[in-house]
């Protein structure tokens, strides 16, 4: 027979219970419900970090991809280009953060679609900066005269209209070789040329001029060669407060030693030996507190993240690039090396309370590999099987190019999947990888050998 215990309540008890229970209820309303944007290898490393928090209820992932299904719901019909479409999944959701991970909803102004709603999403708390701010990234001759007035290092430079080749060709033979030539509007990172000669270089004005890689019709930046090595570094902001990311390095071109086309990003580490306490002092002095006081002065209201692309030019950093969201593949990387809850930092930036938030880092060093389809930046085939390895418990795989097709997933991209992990020093994290890359199979598996190799 069981016994029911009565439990004398004063007055007092009372009340806290009720009030305990008000809380509870507050906060499980005020419980995450995400919706975060994209479908690489940074929104699978994203995903997991904002999966992983306590304070997420749900996370919808669009489109996502083959593996994202393991740490939330694809909505594979929602494309970031149409805020009406994501209006009506936010409210028919109850979505209370929205976080994109690619640049062009942002650039496209997701963030003021959202802030001219706001009535009709009073809840809805937005990370990313709005359609100004993103020039940041959007405009390399906004960035560039950007930094200009605000007295920030980076290259000096001249931008040119598509019929001014001439003055174009006069300030080119000012400069010395290589010549650095960027179409104005984002390319898919195909819009930067970096040439020996005056010939190419009046050649490549020539090709960006007539828009051959989607380029036309815009503005032509023609910069200073920066020499060095470059790193990048993650700042969260709500347009006072910031943060600053573990510092990582990636690796652009497909082959080893550096060499061959551009590519989305082959690897990367964290974290980089020479940004030390001294280097990372020089980034807040001279660019991450002139770069928040610009866009202040400017009135620009920028709740999101900024990605600095630096060249240290012996020991000064100089600004390469903004981007005005995280970067691929340095993300699979630094998500490892955040030991805070990143669900807990996009609502801080989303919210303006950022000063309140705790970053910490994990101390060991992490690395990525990025596994890519044979062909890859050129042509390549799809829909191979890929067969996964049980990954050990400080290894991530975080999809990109991978789909789910009869039960099984197969590659569906140039950038297939990531290989991330933690190691006891970055040799260890990075041979962690390389073992499980080994072993993770698919026809046409291709992947650099030298990822921190230059580092070590
Ligand atoms: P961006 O799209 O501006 O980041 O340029 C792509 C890549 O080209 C950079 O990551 C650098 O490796 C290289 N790059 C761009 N601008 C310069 C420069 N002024 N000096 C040296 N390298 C550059
Ligand atoms: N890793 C460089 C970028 O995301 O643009």
């Amino acid at each position: 027979m069981s016994k029911i215990y009565y439990i004398p309540q004063d007055e007092e008890q009372k009340d806290l219970l009720q009030l305990d229970s008000i809380m509870q209820e507050k906060r499980a309303s005020e419980r995450l419900i995400v919706l975060l944007l994209g479908s690489g290898g940074r929104e699978s490393a994203m995903a997991w970090r904002i999966a992983t928090s306590p304070e997420v209820e749900q996370l919808y992932i669009a489109p996502g991809n083959g593996g994202s299904e393991i740490y939330g719901i694809n909505v594979p019909e929602l494309s970031g280009k149409d805020f009406d479409a994501i209006a009506d999944f936010i409210a028919s959701h109850g979505v209370n953060l929205l976080v994109s991970g690619p640049e062009e909803p942002l650039v496209q102004g997701i963030a003021d679609y959202f802030a001219e709603r706001k009535e009709d999403f009073p809840q809805l708390m937005v990370v990313g900066p709005n359609a100004q701010g993103a020039q940041l990234e959007g405009s390399k001759d906004f960035s560039k005269a950007f930094m200009q007035r605000y007295g920030i290092p980076t290259a000096s430079y001249r931008t040119f209209a598509a019929n001014e080749k001439s003055e174009a060709v006069a300030y080119l033979q000012t400069l010395h070789p290589p010549f650095v030539l960027k179409a104005d509007g984002l390319a898919a990172g195909k819009g930067v040329l970096i040439v020996p000669t005056l010939e190419e270089a009046a050649e490549g004005f020539d090709d960006l001029a007539d828009g051959i890689w989607g380029t036309k019709g815009q503005k032509i930046v023609i910069e200073e060669f920066l020499q060095g090595i470059e790193c990048s570094i993650f700042v969260a902001t709500d347009g006072v407060n910031y943060k600053i990311l573990p510092a990582a390095k990636d690796y652009k071109r497909i082959g080893d030693g550096d060499m061959g086309p551009n590519t989305g990003g082959m690897g990367s580490v964290s974290p980089v030996p020479f940004v030390d306490e001294a280097f990372v002092e020089k980034i807040r002095q001279r660019i991450i507190e002139p770069t928040l006081q610009g866009l202040q002065d400017e009135h620009i209201e920028y709740r999101g993240f900024i990605f600095l692309g630096l060249m240290n030019v012996k020991g000064n950093p100089y600004v390469i690039e903004y981007n005005c969201r995280l970067g691929d593949p340095e993300t699979e990387t630094v998500m490892l090396r955040i030991s805070s809850d990143v669900a807990l930092l996009l609502k801080a930036i989303a919210n303006g309370t950022l000063n309140e938030y705790t970053l910490s880092e994990d101390p060991r060093p992490a690395a990525s590999v990025m596994l890519v389809s044979r062909g890859y930046p050129g042509s390549y085939k799809k829909g191979y099987e890929i067969t996964l390895p049980d990954p050990p418990h400080d290894t991530c795989l975080f999809h990109a190019g991978t789909r789910k097709l009869d039960g099984k997933i197969v590659t569906d991209g140039g950038r297939v999947l990531s290989v991330s992990s933690y190691g006891a020093t970055p040799e260890a994290a990075l041979k962690r990888c390389y073992t499980i890359a080994q072993q993770v199979l698919f026809e046409g598996k291709n992947y650099r050998h030298d990822i921190g190799q230059d580092l070590l």
